[in-house]
């Protein structure tokens, strides 16, 4: 799904964006373009990297408690 239309960057894309190391929506907006047009992607964007924060928070737990 497009989450930045005005750049054509995809929920995948944020996500894998954020796996290699993106934690901010700044590091977005200079990797990928991201919130730098008309800004509505803003919000989605920042919701989408906190939710895959926490999922590799949670990833990163889990193998350590194995
Ligand atoms: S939709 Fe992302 S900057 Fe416009």
């Amino acid at each position: 799904m497009y989450v930045c239309i005005c750049h054509a960057v995809t929920d995948r894309e944020i996500r894998a964006a954020v796996a290699g190391g993106a934690a901010r929506l700044e590091d977005l907006t200079m990797t990928l373009g991201v919130g730098a047009g008309c800004g509505c992607c803003r919000e989605a964007a920042v919701a989408l990297i906190d939710e895959r924060l926490v999922q590799i928070e949670e990833s990163e737990t889990s193998s350590i408690a194995a």
